[in-house]
């Protein structure tokens, strides 16, 4: 089971979202679990109180150390494999999050997510437990929350089980550095569009070929500086060529 342990100071965001999400399948199946930690559960004082003002002076509050760190010790302290769970931190300042960043964080079996609110939390606690940073965009927003739930979800997604069948994902967007292929269902003629022919071949062959020519084709529309990274083929140039011209 991948274990995902979210240290925040709104459990109920967290909470929420999972629960009304297609990973609650895999949540109820055991194949993950998600587990929201209040922050203010390990606050220092007995008002709940997580945050104060900074040091040097400057605008809004900061959450300290130490509830961070005893919220992140109730994890691993009582880790049941007996190893240090990975810990990132959701800030704008970090590497920004993407598929292959999900692949590789889906094989770590506790993951903690430390979510970030006011000013952010004291740079102490950081240097000392966290093991990457990682940022969803460059824009701020309030809280951690929101990106962190981003990052379960597309994690999730790469774990065995977790989506009925694995093509799901196989041949989606940034699965291997391109978009999908454009997609369609019934009826075949819909306003006049007609649905591409040789997808109702049965050709399986051909129509992967054309599927991979679109997909392609979608890539250097929408998103050419992705095939930068890519060295294309003439023969594939010219496929996307002939495809082009055909619609
Ligand atoms: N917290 C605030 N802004 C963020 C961002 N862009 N990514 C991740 N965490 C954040």
């Amino acid at each position: 089971m991948n274990r995902f342990h979210i240290l925040t100071l709104f459990t109920q965001q967290v909470e929420y979202y999972f629960k009304h999400s297609i990973l609650k399948r895999a949540i109820e199946n055991k194949i993950i679990s998600v587990d929201a930690i209040d922050m203010r559960d390990y606050a220092v004082n007995e008002y709940g109180k997580v945050d104060d003002t900074l040091y040097g002076g400057g605008t809004g509050m900061l959450i300290q150390c130490q509830p961070v760190f005893d919220a992140y010790n109730s994890i691993a302290l009582n880790s049941s494999t007996g190893e240090k769970p990975y810990v990132v931190y959701m800030s704008p300042k970090g590497s920004l999050f993407d598929q292959k960043k999900a692949k590789e964080l889906s094989k770590r079996k506790d993951l903690v997510i430390i979510c970030g609110h006011y000013e952010g939390i004291d740079d102490r606690v950081i240097s000392t437990i966290v093991d990457e940073q990682i940022s969803i965009g460059d824009y701020v927003l309030t809280g951690g929350e929101v990106a962190a739930c981003v990052i379960v979800d597309s994690i999730s997604r790469m774990i065995p089980n977790v989506l009925p069948n694995e093509e799901a994902y196989m041949n989606e967007s940034h699965m291997n550095d391109t978009l999908e292929h454009l997609q369609y269902t019934k009826p075949e003629v819909w306003k006049g569009k007609r649905v591409p022919q040789v997808l109702l071949s049965g050709d399986f062959a051909k129509i992967d070929e054309f599927n991979k020519t679109v997909a392609l084709c979608e890539t250097w529309s929408k998103r050419p500086d992705m095939l930068e990274k890519k060295a294309l083929s003439t023969e594939e140039w010219q496929k996307m060529l002939e495809y082009k011209k055909s619609i």
